[in-house]
């Protein structure tokens, strides 16, 4: 197998910050309630005129400033999102074409919020098998754009952000340790947003523009696999949580995150997250929380990091990892 590293990250959250107490003016809930429940105090929101695109650019500019990189010779573009500008053209197109990259393939991926951890292991197949070399891979949303602002259920966790890394082929590495990737279908009417059929499971959908969730079955389903999925990825690969120096669960809820962590018997506080100050942005949500640790000093090159993401479908996808980027040359702002 050809050896593969993520060699740089860039990250973009929009600028207008949507705080509890903001929430407390539009919808009968309280910064208490939200803080208790789901640990969140603040979401970023997209400009009425500014598209999952748009916030891909900005985080894919982050990363070539920070990293000194040219995308030039970039040979595909994955970008997860269940946000797209456009049902098609993809995603990933109008990047290539916004980023001047020439010969590149480009394509969207969809598996919600486990989005970003299947887009790295498509990069990572991808370059293992001598197929590509250079494969930038974006988890971005947009969720604001799809979201109810008279729903209180829904409305005090989502956000919006971005976050990319490019994987190179670097016949060196043995970054990429192992994966876990299923899907439960069974519970496809627990998180959607309607398409062509109002119809999943025997299930009629509501008929609104909006995402619908039952987060009571979400939360149940989230607590009962997750923790048994990432022991199957352990066996399967021979490794353990001792091989793990930072976990980053998809940041849907930090209340989702407490007991994964409690049944895992692993330390909330080598757990990373993003989603007190952006909310769950989706497929934002991993690379979003590796960066912050990243420039908060927690991660550091030679380190463990597991990755978990889950979501709509319902879908999962982990990824052991062990991080190796290259020197940052500018440090940018986070905001
Ligand atoms: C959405 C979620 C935070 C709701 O928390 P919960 O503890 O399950 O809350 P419930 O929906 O059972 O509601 C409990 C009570 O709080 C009320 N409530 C719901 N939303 C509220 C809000 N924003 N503010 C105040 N009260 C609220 C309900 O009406 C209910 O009141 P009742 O007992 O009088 O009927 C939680 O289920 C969750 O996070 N689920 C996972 C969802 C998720 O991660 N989705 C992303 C997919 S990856």
């Amino acid at each position: 197998m050809i050896g593969t590293r993520i060699t740089a990250i860039g990250t973009y959250v929009p600028e207008k910050k949507l705080t509890n107490f903001d929430l407390e003016k539009m919808v009968d809930t309280n910064n208490d309630w939200i803080i208790q429940r789901t640990g969140i105090k603040e979401r970023r929101i997209a400009r009425p005129d500014e598209f999952t695109s748009d916030l891909c650019i900005s985080a894919v500019k982050d990363l070539m400033q920070r990293y000194n990189k040219n995308l030039d010779d970039v040979d595909m573009i994955i970008v997860a999102t269940s946000t797209p500008d456009f049902p098609f053209p993809s995603v990933a197109s109008i990047i290539q074409e916004n980023l001047g990259i020439k010969e590149a393939g480009a394509i969207d991926l969809s598996a919600a919020c486990a989005g970003f951890v299947y887009a790295l292991h498509t990069a990572h197949s991808y370059i293992a098998a001598g197929l590509h070399k250079k494969v930038l891979v974006i988890g971005a949303d947009a969720l604001s754009k799809i979201t109810d602002y008279t729903d209180r259920s829904t409305c005090i966790i989502f956000g919006d952000g971005a976050g990319a890394v490019l994987v190179e082929k670097d016949e060196s590495s043995k970054s990429f340790i192992g994966f876990h990737l299923g899907s439960d279908g069974s519970g496809a009417q627990h998180v959607y947003r309607i398409g062509l059929s109002k119809k999943v499971n025997d299930t009629e959908l509501l008929d609104t523009q909006y995402l619908v969730q039952n987060g009571r079955e979400v939360f149940r389903w989230v607590v009962r696999n997750v923790p048994d999925n990432i022991r199957k990825m352990f066996k399967k690969t021979k490794t353990s949580l001792n091989d793990v120096d930072w976990f980053i669960p998809h940041s849907a809820n930090l209340r989702l995150i407490e007991p994964i962590c409690e049944k895992l018997d692993y330390p909330m506080g080598k757990t990373l997250y993003s989603l007190v100050n952006f909310g769950n942005t989706s497929a934002a949500t991993i690379p979003l929380a590796l960066d912050l640790g990243i420039r908060e000093g927690k991660v550091k090159n030679g380190d463990r990091v597991l990755m978990y993401g889950f979501g709509s479908g319902l879908v999962h996808a982990g990824q052991l990892l062990e991080v190796n980027f290259d020197e940052v040359k500018n440090e940018s702002r986070f905001l």
